[in-house]
C-alpha cells in the first residue's frame, strides 16, 4: 500500500489528535503517504482531503478535540452518499481508510467496505467506552477525570449546604463513565442504563443515609438511564423534601487535554491501525485488550455488547454504607 486516508467521525474525544499523529507518523516511517479527511464522512464525499506530513501533526498530542474536525453525517447514511465518498477515495488513489470514532462511525466504515471494497480499519475513539473489542476507548480516561473533578467541586458546595447533588454524566447507552466516577467520587448511589431501576429507589437510600448522619450526598446518573438526572432529582424532592440540586455535566466531558492513558492508547492504536492495513487486514477495529493489540470485526464492535464491570457496580453500591 502506498497511500492511506484517515478521518475522525462522530462525537470528538480527547486523544483523537494523538491517534491522527500516530497514523501520520507511522505511515511516514513506513513509506506510506497519509491523507487527512476533514469533517469526517461529510468532508469525504465533498472531497475535503489534504496530504499530511509528520510536521503537520507536530504539537497536537496534548490537544483536545480533533484537528481534522468531525461531524455526524446524514448523507453518509445513504448508499448514494457512500458511493460519492468511494469515488473521491478512488480519485485520490487511497488504498485503505482509517476511521477514528465510535459505533456510528464504524457502521459508516463497514458499509463503505462492503459496498465498494475499500479496506477500512477502525480506531475506537469515544468517551463512552461502549465498543466491544477493546478494554478502553480513546477519550474515556480523560472524560472520567474531567467528570470527577467536577464531582469533587460539587461535593464541596453540596457538603457546605448539606444538599443532595444529582449529577448527570455522559453515556448515551453505557454506564462506564458513571460507574468509575461513582466509585472514585464516593457517590451514594449510581444509575446506569445497563441496570435501569425505579428512580424512587433513591428515596430509601438517601433517607437511610440521613439517619446514618450523612447530610450531603452525591448521586451519579448516566444520561442513558431513563429520565436522566432530572427524574432522579424529582423523585428525591417528592420523597424526601430535602434540598436537591441537579448538575448536568454535558459536553465539558468531551473537551480538554488528554490524560496520559489516552495519549498512550491513541499512539499505540494509531500505529497498530497502519500496521493492520500493511498486513492486509480490513473491516476490523484495532483495540487493546489485556495489554495486547487485538483485531475485532467491525460489526462485532456494536453487535456484541460490552458490559460494564459488574464487580465495580457492586463495589460502587457496597461502599456507600
Ligand atoms: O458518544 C459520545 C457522546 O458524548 C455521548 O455520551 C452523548 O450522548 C453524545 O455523544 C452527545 O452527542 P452530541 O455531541 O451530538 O450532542
Amino acid at each position: 500500500i502506498k497511500r492511506i486516508a484517515v478521518l475522525t467521525s462522530g462525537g470528538d474525544a480527547p486523544g483523537m489528535n494523538a491517534a491522527i499523529r500516530a497514523v501520520v507518523r507511522t505511515g511516514a516511517q513506513q513509506g506510506i503517504e497519509v491523507v487527512g479527511v476533514r469533517r469526517g464522512f461529510s468532508g469525504l464525499h465533498r472531497g475535503e482531503l489534504q496530504v499530511l506530513g509528520p510536521r503537520d501533526v507536530a504539537n497536537i498530542i496534548q490537544r483536545g478535540g480533533t484537528i481534522l474536525l468531525t461531524a455526524r453525517s446524514r448523507t453518509w447514511r445513504s448508499p448514494e452518499g457512500r458511493a460519492k465518498g468511494a469515488e473521491v477515495l478512488r480519485e485520490w488513489g487511497i488504498d485503505g481508510l482509517i476511521v477514528i470514532g465510535g459505533d456510528g462511525s464504524f457502521h459508516g466504515a463497514y458499509y463503505l467496505q462492503e459496498e465498494h471494497g475499500i479496506p477500512v480499519i477502525g480506531i475506537p475513539g469515544t468517551i463512552d467506552n461502549d465498543l466491544y473489542g477493546t478494554d478502553h476507548t480513546i477519550g474515556y480516561f480523560t472524560a472520567v477525570e474531567t467528570a470527577l473533578e467536577a464531582v469533587d467541586k460539587l461535593r464541596d458546595t453540596g457538603a457546605s449546604h448539606e444538599r443532595i447533588f444529582v449529577i448527570e454524566v455522559m453515556g448515551r447507552h453505557a454506564g462506564h463513565i458513571a460507574l468509575d466516577v461513582a466509585v472514585a467520587g464516593g457517590a451514594e448511589e449510581v444509575f446506569i442504563p445497563e441496570d435501569p431501576k425505579p428512580v424512587e429507589s433513591v428515596v430509601k437510600i438517601v433517607k437511610e443515609s440521613v439517619t446514618k448522619g450523612k447530610m450531603g450526598s452525591i448521586i451519579i446518573v448516566a444520561e442513558g438511564h431513563p429520565g436522566g438526572a432530572q427524574a432522579v432529582a424529582d423523585a428525591l424532592a417528592e420523597g424526601t423534601g430535602l434540598e436537591t440540586r441537579v448538575s448536568i455535566l454535558g459536553h465539558i466531558q468531551r473537551g480538554g487535554s488528554p490524560v496520559s492513558s489516552d495519549r498512550v492508547l491513541a499512539s499505540r492504536l494509531g500505529e497498530a491501525a497502519v500496521f493492520a492495513l500493511m498486513e492486509g487486514e480490513k473491516g476490523v477495529m484495532v483495540g487493546r485488550t489485556g495489554g495486547g493489540i487485538t483485531y475485532t470485526p467491525l460489526h462485532e464492535t456494536w453487535e456484541k455488547r460490552k458490559d460494564v464491570s459488574r464487580d465495580l457496580y457492586r463495589c460502587a453500591l457496597s461502599l456507600s454504607v
